[in-house]
């Protein structure tokens, strides 16, 4: 991607900090800065990302090896910087309904210890990772838009949804800017196959290029936005950017278009040459929602954001990805 087509100068010299800045969309927010001129520290405890992410790209960013939760090294990343892209997280849904104490203690308090260290150093602008799992399953099937309330159904959604509250809270209490981009099942490459808590998309590449049938919870029916990597990477820069005060605003960053699991499953299954494979079907998961789509109007409107990768284009991308560089387990 030609990053400077789409954010020119802005962020030439800008000091900028990624939190999870080793993990998958850390390390894509990473090469664009990088790209784009900035000064980049990335901070990351690499409990489940790696700075391999960032071969090739990397060598100018300075990488610290710690967690969010150590104030005092947060604190160090921090100073000086402009911008703070906080993707650090713990991140699946079935492993926070085993571990829920460990998510909120990560994602709650890391989120609170990023504010913190925001504050006090003078950030300009806050962009946090928030998740579509906020919605759960609404009344009403349909897009999902910000202004509805939000049902999370597992404690991994929770806590993204604090997380957001306290980027509100922090934009209203201590006039600290921030934003939120809502991100909704984000894909492509980079993403861990080889965890057992494996994304949908990084799960099946593993499976398929292993040979393996892949494993699908409930009918196949249940739907996603999937949304390329490169699309959140171009909201982050957006929601930096933005002349207006953003004041702890959500906007939902997605394609827009719904694809059923059983859709995906025949889509890769033609690109990994297994056509002829059937998936097997287990019970739907604890906390996983049926439906997700995004109404992305508000994005759109406010931010300037349009997708710039389709799900097929992204899709193609990823398979190759995985085809070059995943190492099986
Ligand atoms: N991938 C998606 O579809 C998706 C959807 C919604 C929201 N998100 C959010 O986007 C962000 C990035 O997710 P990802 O998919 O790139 O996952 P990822 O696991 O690849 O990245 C998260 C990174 O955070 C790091 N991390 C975890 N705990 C840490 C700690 N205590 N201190 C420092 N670093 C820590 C991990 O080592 C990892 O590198 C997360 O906040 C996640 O909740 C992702």
């Amino acid at each position: 991607m030609d990053w400077t087509t789409h954010h020119g100068d802005f962020f030439k010299g800008a000091p900028c900090l990624v939190t999870g800045g080793a993990g998958f969309i850390g390390s894509h927010i990473v090469e664009a800065l990088v790209q784009l001129g900035a000064e980049v520290t990335a901070i990351d405890d690499l409990s489940g990302g790696d700075w391999a992410n960032l071969d090739g790209f990397g060598d100018g960013v300075e990488q610290v090896t710690d967690s969010i939760l150590n104030t005092d090294a947060l604190a160090t990343a921090t100073a000086g910087r402009r911008f703070v892209f906080h993707q650090a997280a713990l991140g699946s849904v079935p492993r926070s309904v085993k571990e829920p104490v460990l998510y909120h203690r990560v994602n709650v308090m890391g989120t609170v210890n990023v504010l913190e260290a925001a504050r006090a150093a003078g950030v300009e602008r806050v962009v946090y990772a928030g998740s579509s799992s906020a919605y759960g399953d609404p009344p009403v099937d349909g897009p999902k838009v910000e202004t509805m309330i939000a049902r999370p159904l597992s404690p991994y959604a929770v806590t993204k949804l604090a997380g957001e509250y306290d980027m509100r809270a922090w934009s209203h209490c201590y006039g600290l800017d921030t934003a939120i981009t809502r991100y909704f099942n984000i894909f492509g490459p980079r993403q861990n196959a080889n965890s057992a808590y494996a994304a949908v998309i990084a799960a099946f590449a593993k499976a398929m290029m292993g040979g393996q049938a892949p494993l699908i919870f409930g009918d196949g029916e249940q739907s996603r936005d999937f949304t390329f990597v490169h699309n959140a990477v171009h909201a982050n820069l957006l929601a930096a950017r933005c002349r207006e005060k953003l004041g702890g605003e959500v906007f939902n960053v997605a394609c827009g278009d719904r694809v059923s699991v059983n859709t995906l499953f025949k889509s890769m299954a033609e690109q990994y040459g297994m056509g002829d494979v059937q998936p097997q079907y287990d019970p739907p998961r604890a906390g996983d929602v049926r439906h997700s789509l995004a109404d992305i109007s508000k994005c759109r409107e406010i931010l300037g954001y349009e997708p710039l990768v389709s799900f097929e284009q992204g899709l193609a991308q990823t398979v190759d990805w995985y085809k070059d560089n995943l190492v099986l387990d």
